[in-house]
């Protein structure tokens, strides 16, 4: 059996070498396809695999018919709206995830943008604190869990709103559950999005959302750049000369934002979210003896498109 790491944004090695191990233990054999620049390189890497392991790389349609042998293909990660899912259905093949598996790398790196955004990028002039404001989580799943714990270790008062997950669940957390999406943006000053990109959320935080936002609004983006209405986010740059919009995905508008407002406007340039060694030692291997265990013994315990 062949299995293909595709990652145009590479693990690091330490963590290839342990996806390789649980791969080469199971018979198996490893090649690795890094930073590709064409999707021609990806559509000939995948001719011959029985399964891939991917990041935030496109797998669609075209993908799934030149990939002739694939059965398996795992999102190292927690979102996978890259994957093109009815494509890969319509071709019999599985595709999981591994949630959970980077959800503390994102938890730290929304506190390492915060306090950054909220010491005005660190230009020299006085900035706010954390401790004692209002921070409301959009979307209360493991990231936006582990973002509930260090938020308390900063002495924030948290709020969290989530469709699916019960009040319990969040309240015995310690945290404050709201009852929509409107009162936790009316009520928190700071909004960390852990929202997943779908037909329901493209576009949903609008205008209308963050204008609600009590004065010295910060909105920080680490979940997807679709969930932002971007002519929302110019207006409210426009009108409110408090706000700051933190993000790990670049909006669209990046270049015009990053002209007009240097001090309140920060977008990695790369997403870096799960970029450390342990999110991508956790996440790959998780990947990797995923794929071992459904070729082996049929597990389909992480299956999405079912
Ligand atoms: C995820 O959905 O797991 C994160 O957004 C990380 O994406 P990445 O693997 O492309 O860094």
């Amino acid at each position: 059996m062949k299995i293909l790491i595709a990652t145009d944004k590479p693990f690091a090695p330490i963590a290839v070498n342990g996806i390789r191990k649980v791969v080469e233990d199971a018979g198996m054999e490893l090649f690795l396809l890094e930073k590709y620049t064409e999707k021609k390189q990806l559509l000939e890497a995948v001719a011959d695999v029985d399964a891939m392991i991917i990041r935030s790389d496109i797998i669609d349609n075209e993908v799934f018919d030149a990939a002739k042998k694939l059965k398996i293909v795992v999102r190292a990660g927690a979102g996978y709206d890259n994957v093109d899912l009815a494509a890969a259905t319509a071709h019999n093949v599985i595709v999981m995830n591994t949630p959970g598996q980077n959800s503390n790398a994102v938890a730290e790196l929304v506190f390492g943008m915060l306090v950054y955004g909220v010491r005005n990028l660190f230009n020299g002039t006085s900035g706010t604190e954390l401790k004692g404001k209002k921070l409301g989580i959009l979307a209360y799943g493991n990231v936006g869990r582990n973002v509930a714990r260090i938020a308390k270790g900063f002495g924030m008062d948290v709020y969290a709103y989530d469709a699916f997950t019960p009040v319990q669940a969040i309240e015995k957390d310690g945290v404050k559950a709201v009852a929509s999406t409107e009162e936790l943006f009316k009520m928190t000053q700071v909004v960390s999005l852990h929202i997943p990109a779908t037909p329901e959320t493209k576009g949903s935080i609008n205008f209308n959302l963050m204008n609600s936002m009590p004065k010295g609004a910060v909105v920080i983006n680490t979940a997807r750049k679709e969930v932002m209405d971007e002519a929302g986010l110019v207006q409210m740059f426009e009108e409110r000369p408090d706000f700051k919009y933190l993000s790990d995905i670049k909006p669209g508008n990046d270049l015009e934002l990053n002209e007009k407002y240097p001090d309140r406007y920060f977008a990695t340039p790369k997403k870096m979210g799960a970029q450390t060694a342990e999110a991508n030692i956790n996440a790959g291997i998780a990947a990797a003896e995923q794929i071992v265990d459904y070729l082996k013994n049929g597990n389909t315990t992480f299956q999405v498109n079912k």
